[in-house]
């Protein structure tokens, strides 16, 4: 049972603050992400929880106990290292049982648990091998065994499959996910991959330049982004913005984009000023009854789908459609857009302004 509780943690780096007051839960058992672009506080943030560097202010609770100011010894949280300290020189199995041995643990229970651990990796076959010589994804299976043979409360993962190509990765990453569900140990992931993201996480913490943008389940964060830079970051092709100087009012079903009214979900907040018409490319659909027009660019054909980039009065946009729909370039055709689905942002500050609906799915997550 491991569930981990970070209140207005900060870390600053004599001047520079790496962490701004950050707050989320990790409940037990949870594949948990830690997703945001270089330098925005990851690796800190990581580092932090598992004891490896002390917050300058704010608080972490392992199970209901502040473990803030604990040395890492005393928190029994596995960190898995990108570049593992493994022992190149000793075999598999010793690189193994090394934290078992010096544990004290007896030579039955240590051979029992490496055979389990071995099992669950796949790697029994090459135990007696020197680590030196193994692959990467080899290497990093060992290197997850030696956090996995000592029963961690929870695991702290900094961009483990980093170094793999891309086939791999994938491959890695769906054992890890296979491995965790297995397991149901507490995991703290870290990534700058939003798909990695996505496709692992229970839940997911997007940060940005040292600030917790939103925390939630990978759905709530795609369908309704609490900032532009979550909008923008999260999915692929990213959010479309279309800008626009209008205002609001509570209650508004319509905007007025630069004179072409469109249906948006049902506002209770109201704004004025730059705003941002937020619509995904799946969103966007052909439709000859369409109420809004944009002249093709370019299509890229994916298979089932294909992307069409459109210019439009309010800048580029991106459709992706059904790939047995003609668009050809150069020719002007009429948008729809899937007015439950808009997000509208405050150009200023970035925030998202919610609708009812948007506010339910928050307060859930
Ligand atoms: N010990 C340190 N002393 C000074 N600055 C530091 C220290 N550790 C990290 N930083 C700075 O804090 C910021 C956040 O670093 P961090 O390593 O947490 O980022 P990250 O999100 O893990 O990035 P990456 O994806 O590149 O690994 C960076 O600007 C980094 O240079
Ligand atoms: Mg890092």
């Amino acid at each position: 049972m491991a569930k981990i509780e970070i209140k207005n943690i900060r870390k600053d780096f004599g001047d520079f603050n790496a962490v701004e007051k950050s707050s989320f839960t990790i409940e037990d058992g949870e594949f948990f992400m830690l997703l945001g672009p270089s330098g925005c506080g990851k690796t800190t943030t990581l580092r932090m929880i598992a004891g490896l560097e002390l917050p300058t202010s704010g608080e972490i609770y392992l199970d209901g106990e502040e473990i803030s100011q604990q040395p890492p010894s005393k928190r029994d949280i596995a960190f898995v290292f990108q570049m593992f300290a493994l022992y190149p020189h000793l075999n598999v199995r010793k690189n193994l049982s090394y934290p078992l041995v010096s544990q004290g643990m007896p030579r039955s229970q240590v051979k029992a648990k490496i055979e389990e651990v071995s099992g669950i990796l796949g790697i029994k076959d090459i135990l007696n091998r020197p680590v030196g010589g193994l692959s990467g994804g080899d290497r990093q299976r060992v290197a997850l065994g030696r956090a996995i043979v000592r029963d961690p409360k929870a695991f702290m993962m900094d961009e483990p499959l980093g170094a793999l190509d891309a086939e791999f990765r994938e491959h890695m990453s769906e054992e890890l996910r296979a491995l965790h569900d297995r397991m149901n140990a507490t995991t703290v992931y870290v990534t700058h991959d939003q798909l990695e993201a996505m496709q692992m996480g229970d839940k997911i913490v997007v940060m940005n330049n040292a600030v917790v943008e939103q925390f939630g389940t990978p759905q709530q964060i795609y369908d309704t982004p609490a900032t532009m830079f979550v909008a923008d970051f999260i999915g692929s092709p990213s959010m479309n913005f279309l800008r626009f100087e209008g205002a609001l009012e509570n209650g508004a079903t319509r905007v007025d984009l630069n004179g072409q009214m469109l249906a948006v979900p049902k506002q209770l907040q109201g704004a004025s000023g730059k705003l941002v018409f937020g619509v995904r490319p799946e969103h966007v659909s052909l439709s000859e009854n369409g109420d809004y027009r944009g002249k093709v660019l370019t299509t890229e054909y994916l298979g089932t789908t294909q992307i069409i980039t459109l210019d439009t009065p309010n800048g580029e946009l991106k459709a992706r459609i059904d790939s047995a729909q003609t668009a050809t370039v150069g020719e002007n055709v009429a948008l729809n857009f899937e007015a439950p689905k808009i997000t509208l942002f405050d150009e200023t500050t970035g925030l998202a302004l919610r609708s009812s609906l948007n506010r339910e799915v928050l307060a859930h997550g």
